[in-house]
């Protein structure tokens, strides 16, 4: 990697994948020559202590990117859509790991493994998936390019870290109010998530999703480049701390064996194969948590689909580290690499144009 030393900010620094990114800068030697770190005016003037390091944070505003090369956005969707164009606007290259960004046809929206291509026109703005896409498609993928994906059904356990520090903070809560046979409080959730599975993520559509399946749905489809991919979703939230789940049933249009999908998942960079059932070995939640890897294990043919082109499989990533934070600086590691940092036009390259997503039937948000 070109190693000129870049200037880094991170916006949300203070949250869970704010702090995780700045945890994977240094683990992986990103050059930042300097490191800005941003979060609200609430904690403008505290510090931040990081790997025995301790930083000062600013407030996010305009005027904060003057002279930053790189900007990891993870402060929320609101944040993202009134600061990252003023960031554009000072130069700076955007990665955002909000929902602002991710459907609009002239943003990449991109997982490293997956289509690093689409990063070459960016005009400043790249969008980072939704945690539990992104942990899906680059399994998808090795299917797609082998056997041709027809159809997907996906139902994820997802991690109270993925709602951010409060949502953390209200599951120790309830846990230490059922200890003490105290009534259990929510207020980040609209039912107590302690010892609960709670089937609804994000805002309920007219369609009778939730948002956050409906993410599933399209931001799979853009990356994959399959705008008629026939895939649903539902979504559910447990008490686990870090690492989402997901149950995936694909039908393909060739026939398929485990030990092909096996292999073929094993082949994609970032993935790791744990499958010995009669070891207990698959991907656990507890043991994906820190790591960077995708787990893929339970590979097994779906007899409800005809000619043994049905496959199922388990999935687990840790949301935090390639669920957001490793991504993010995944694709600021191609950017470099490649000379991409810079704006499409003013690197004289193509503007990046995706598809145009379709609303979901029945209408838009409820
Ligand atoms: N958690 C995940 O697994 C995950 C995965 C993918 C994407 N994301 C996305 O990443 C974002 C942050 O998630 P999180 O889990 O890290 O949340 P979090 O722990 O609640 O942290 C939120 C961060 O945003 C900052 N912030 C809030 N309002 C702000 C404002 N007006 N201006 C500037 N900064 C502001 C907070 O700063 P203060 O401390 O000053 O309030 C804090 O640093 C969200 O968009 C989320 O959808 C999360």
């Amino acid at each position: 990697m070109n190693r000129r030393p870049l200037t880094v900010a991170v916006v949300g620094a203070t949250g869970v994948v704010g702090r995780t990114m700045i945890q994977v800068l240094n683990e992986r030697e990103f050059p930042v020559g300097e490191l800005r770190l941003l979060a609200s005016g609430r904690s403008a003037g505290r510090t931040l202590s990081i790997d025995g390091q301790t930083h000062d944070i600013q407030e996010a505003t305009g005027a904060a990117f003057e002279g930053v090369d790189i900007a990891l956005f993870s402060a929320g969707a609101g944040v993202s859509r009134e600061l990252a164009p003023a960031a554009v606007r000072c130069g700076a290259t955007v990665i955002d790991n909000s929902s602002a960004w991710r459907m609009d046809p002239e943003i990449p929206l991109v997982v490293s493994q997956v289509n690093p291509n689409d990063l070459e026109g960016h005009e400043g703005i790249i969008a980072n998936p939704n945690c539990s896409t992104m942990q899906l498609v680059p399994v998808l993928m090795a299917l797609r390019d082998t056997v041709a994906l027809e159809r997907v059904v996906v139902d994820t356990y997802q991690s109270v870290s993925g709602t951010g520090a409060e949502a953390l903070a209200e599951l120790e809560g309830q846990i230490r109010a059922h200890v003490a046979g105290e009534p259990k409080q929510a207020s980040v959730y609209p039912h107590p998530i302690a010892f609960n599975a709670l089937p609804e993520i994000d805002v309920f559509l007219r369609n009778g999703y939730t948002k956050e399946e409906w993410k599933v749905v399209t931001e799979s489809r853009k990356i994959l480049g399959l705008p008629d991919l026939r895939i649903s979703c539902t979504a559910v939230r447990i008490p686990v701390h870090v690492s989402h789940s997901e149950a995936v049933h694909a039908e393909t249009r060739d026939p398929i064996t485990p030990d092909r999908a096996r292999e073929l998942f094993a082949a994609v960079p970032g993935v790791v194969v744990q499958d010995d059932p009669a070891a207990h070995e698959y991907p656990l939640a507890s043991e994906a948590a820190g790591r960077d890897e995708i787990f893929v294990g339970r590979v097994r043919t779906d007899p409800s689909i005809a000619d043994g082109r049905g496959i199922a499989f388990w999935v687990v990533s840790d949301n935090l580290r390639k669920g957001a934070a490793t991504n993010a600086v995944e694709i600021a590691e191609v950017l470099v690499d490649r000379d991409w940092v810079g704006h499409a036009t003013s690197r004289g390259a193509q503007r990046y144009r995706g598809p145009v997503p379709e609303e979901p039937a029945g209408g838009g948000t409820a």
